[in-house]
């Protein structure tokens, strides 16, 4: 399939490991120029290389905290200096801590806010004036299944993230006459460190293993497996790509089947 996404630059935040870094090469291989960031700059270095090595695409790197948006409204702004464009960002960042309700205090919902919503918020509003001189752009946010069917233990999760429901339908209204779409993917059950912290936080808290916590996800997924990051990355370049130009304020989730509702 053609994307049209040669030499197209493309952000991605969170992208030292896990889903991001998969986005980041999935993009690469597509020939667009990447800008990258994450708080842990020598992953971001070693990625980067790796990258302009295989793919012979431009690479520009920035660590800082999404939570800080002076540093996310420079780095979008280094990014445009440095590759000339911004076309297309995708918001993504670490998840916010698995506790139960009970459990949560006001600073973990700030941090979540912080983290899972208002970055997206921030990088949301500094990209599209530069997508609105274009004439294109393409934002897609990195959520959770849980914007649809919530997740035990992970109430802060839950709740958040389905302010990005709202997010990403009013940009998609009010910036579709610009060229831009705005479109969210939610992972379900991916094997990535994130998942394996959930997993040995969720076994030693309950006496059971990694291996029969994981299975009890699996179970529940029709396809029979934990998605991979590159299931994530695949959809996430659709996206991104002309051929879904008419796809916008949507929500595609990439569960294996596991979310139920119709
Ligand atoms: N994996 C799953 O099964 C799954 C399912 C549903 C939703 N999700 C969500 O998808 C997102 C990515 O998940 P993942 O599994 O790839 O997580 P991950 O393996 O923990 O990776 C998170 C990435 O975000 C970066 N990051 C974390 N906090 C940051 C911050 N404050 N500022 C800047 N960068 C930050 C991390 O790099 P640094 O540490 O270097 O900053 C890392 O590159 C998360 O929001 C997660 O909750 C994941």
């Amino acid at each position: 399939m053609e994307t049209g996404l040669k030499n197209r630059v493309a952000l991605v935040s969170g992208s030292s490991q896990g889903l991001g870094r998969a986005i980041a090469l999935a993009f690469a291989a597509e020939g667009a120029h990447l800008a990258l960031c994450a708080r842990n700059g020598q992953s971001l270095d070693a990625l980067a290389s790796e990258i302009r090595r295989q793919h012979k695409v431009q690479v520009h790197t920035g660590a800082f905290d999404v939570r800080d948006a002076g540093a996310v409204e420079a780095f979008v702004g280094n990014v445009h200096n440095v590759l000339g464009s911004v076309d297309i960002c995708v918001t993504n960042a670490g998840g916010p801590p698995a506790k139960d309700f009970l459990q949560t205090t006001d600073a973990d919902w700030d941090d979540a806010f912080a983290l899972n919503l208002h970055s997206a918020v921030v990088f949301a509003r500094a990209v599209i004036p530069f997508m609105q001189r274009e004439r294109w752009g393409r934002i897609v946010t990195i959520s959770s299944m849980a914007v649809r069917q919530p997740l035990p233990q992970l109430v802060l999760s839950n709740t958040i993230r389905t302010g990005i429901l709202g997010l990403i339908r009013t940009l998609s209204n009010e910036f579709a006459k610009d060229g831009i779409t705005v479109n969210n993917v939610g992972p379900g059950y991916t094997a990535t460190g994130r998942l394996k912290d959930l997993s040995s936080r969720i076994a030693s808290s309950t006496g059971r293993t990694e291996v029969d916590v994981e299975q009890a996800w699996i179970d529940q997924i029709p396809v029979g497996r934990l998605g991979k990051p590159e299931d994530i990355a695949d959809a996430v370049v659709w996206l991104a790509s002309e051929r879904a130009s008419f796809i916008t304020g949507q929500t595609l989730l990439v569960d294996g089947g596991m979310y139920k509702g119709m």
